[in-house]
């Protein structure tokens, strides 16, 4: 497949970039606006590869996007690029809407009018929107997790603007008839995660030794995946999914958020020496995010049942890599905290 990627130089765009392209059976291009989120080196393992190509460009750009579709001539899209980071909303909403709905619009348009002249691809072509569990909003402790049919209800600008655009991807499914797949994911963790993010964030801290701030008392629940098998989720559902529907993606591993800052805590004491006693001494209890949601869990059986996805990486496992991963590649951390990011606190409105 020719795969136009969008937020390929992201988290989980470049994970899904390496993924397609390693595999060697595919064709992508890549395009991002390169936001303070985005990094080259996350995708440089492919950037020299035949399979794949980059555009620097911005989605909300209708001619730019009209005009990558005609050069690039794609049979499916993958819809990744978004702002994501729900305290970056609480402090300034208006790129979220910009980016996740206006955005999210004029590529469904420019999908479209590329199809418009290509018609014998119009039955084949897949526009995949990847978006998140918080468009459910929060459960509470003895509540089913999220399925399919679960009603939305977000409660931050981060989480109403990605409502808002599964909302018009599906939509443009049902007015123009476009096959479109929309998933929604739990909370994903791995490499390149930019540490601006609970995991990363607390790694990078709990390496340097310094304080560990934990929002609230630290009860939260989120449920945690392997960044990896949210990208072969994705791989899966684009190429094997039923148009017009949904899936839910997550890792079965529901967790505090205290429970995960102690456990890296704990991983970080285990391979870096330089504070006396425990790490989990760092810890500090710090004023909650605004309407911050209590509980997220995926029940992921309808993935699980029709395209036989689970996820291969257990939560420990997965955690330790994602460390390991940070304790050896300083460079890519250290030129973001010298740049855009100096682990400052977010998102107190
Ligand atoms: N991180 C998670 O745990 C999680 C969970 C579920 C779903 N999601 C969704 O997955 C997608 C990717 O998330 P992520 O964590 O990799 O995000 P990220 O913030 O790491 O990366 C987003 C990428 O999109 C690019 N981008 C932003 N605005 C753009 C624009 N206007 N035009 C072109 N590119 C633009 C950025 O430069 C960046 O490379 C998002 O849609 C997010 O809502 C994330």
């Amino acid at each position: 497949m020719r795969i136009l990627l969008t937020g390929g130089c992201g988290f989980i765009g470049s994970a899904v970039v390496r993924d397609l392209v390693e595999s060697g059976d595919h064709q992508v291009l890549n395009i991002d606006k390169m936001t303070y989120a985005a990094t080259t080196q996350s995708v440089a393992s492919v950037a020299a590869s035949a399979h794949y190509d980059f555009l620097r460009a911005d989605i909300v750009d209708g001619a730019a996007m009209d005009q990558a579709f005609l050069d690039f001539e794609p049979d499916a899209v993958m819809h990744l690029a978004a702002e994501s980071h729900v305290d970056r909303s609480i402090d300034g909403p208006e790129e979220f809407l910009r980016t996740n709905v206006e955005g999210t619009m004029q590529l469904l348009q420019s999908t479209r009018r590329y199809l418009a002249n290509e018609t014998d691809k119009e039955q084949s072509f897949r526009f995949l929107h990847v978006s998140t569990d918080e468009v459910f909003g929060a459960l509470g402790p003895l509540d089913k997790p999220f399925t399919e049919s679960t009603p939305y209800s977000p409660r931050s600008p981060y989480s109403a603007s990605k409502a808002s655009a599964d909302h018009l991807v599906r939509a443009w499914g049902e007015t123009y008839g476009l096959n479109v797949l929309i998933t929604n994911c739990s909370n994903n963790y791995g490499p390149f995660h930019f540490p601006e993010k609970l995991i990363p964030l607390v790694t990078l801290k709990a390496i340097a030794g310094e304080s560990i701030p934990v929002y609230g008392t630290g009860d939260n629940i989120r449920d945690w995946l392997y960044v990896h098998d949210h990208a072969a989720a994705l791989i899966s559902v684009l190429l094997d999914g039923k148009p017009s529907e949904t899936y839910l993606v997550g890792g079965n591993a529901e967790r505090t958020n205290l429970e995960v800052v102690e456990a890296i805590c704990d991983l970080v004491d285990e391979r870096v020496g330089g504070v006396t006693g425990s790490r989990r001494d760092l810890i500090g209890f710090v004023t909650d995010r605004p309407g911050h949601d209590h509980r997220y869990a995926i029940d992921a059986s309808k993935l699980h049942g029709e395209l036989d996805w689970e996820p291969t990486v257990n939560f420990e496992e997965g955690l330790a890599r994602t460390v390991d991963w940070y304790l050896a590649n300083e460079d890519w951390w250290r030129a973001i905290q010298d740049g855009s990011y100096q682990g400052a606190r977010l998102g107190l409105r």
